[in-house]
């Protein structure tokens, strides 16, 4: 059966919360700054969010495995090329849920004495969080619901929207195709 999310931001909201992240992010580190971000859910947001910043950067990735219900231990499975030693990092993600992710990743780039780590979300659900993390640049605060899109997935899919959308998990959970056609036209 065919459903249809509720748009959450829109193309033109999401490029003023890019601009604003952007026009922060320049104006706190005008001598340059790393930008890591994690795979995959953040790549259309680096990819937007580095373009209106008018300070250097460079950027690197990593990949963390999901953390084990119940563990909450997270891995890194790939790591950054980049030799941040001294340098000012700034950790984009797609969304700060649980906050398990953030703050390992955080730990672990702390460890390797970069000048300073901060980091940027595109969304902070905090209604879940489980263990406290320090956000420096929010773009968007949501409650308890799910979304997709703007590199946001399930199960692979929907990570192409052009918008960010709230999607209801227990349709999702019967079909991860319930909202292809609406979204997709297919
Ligand atoms: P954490 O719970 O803060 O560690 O977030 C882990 C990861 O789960 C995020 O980086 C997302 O990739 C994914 N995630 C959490 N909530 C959502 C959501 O609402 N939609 C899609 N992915 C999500």
């Amino acid at each position: 059966m065919a459903h249809t999310p509720e748009i959450l931001l829109g193309q033109d909201e999401l490029s003023a919360v890019v601009e604003r992240l952007g026009r922060e992010l320049s104006e706190r580190h005008d001598d340059g700054v790393v930008m890591i971000a994690v795979l995959r859910g953040s790549v259309p947001f680096l990819a937007d969010l580095v373009r209106v910043m008018t300070i250097r950067t460079s950027v690197d990735f990593v990949a963390l495995s999901p953390y084990t219900p119940g563990t909450g231990r997270v891995r890194l499975v790939m790591d950054v090329a980049t030799n941040i030693e001294g340098k000012h990092v700034v950790i984009v993600e797609d969304i700060v849920d649980t906050g398990l992710t953030s703050a390992f990743l955080i730990g672990e780039l702390q460890r390797r004495n970069p000048a300073s780590v901060s980091l940027c979300t595109l969304v902070d659900r905090p209604a879940r969080r489980v263990v406290p993390v320090p956000i420096d640049h929010t773009g968007v605060q949501i409650e308890d619901r799910f979304v997709i899109g703007y590199g946001l997935d399930h199960e692979g899919r929907y990570r192409n929207l052009q918008v960010l959308a709230i999607a209801d998990p227990t349709v999702l959970a019967e079909d991860p195709d319930a909202y292809v056609e609406a979204l997709y036209g297919a």
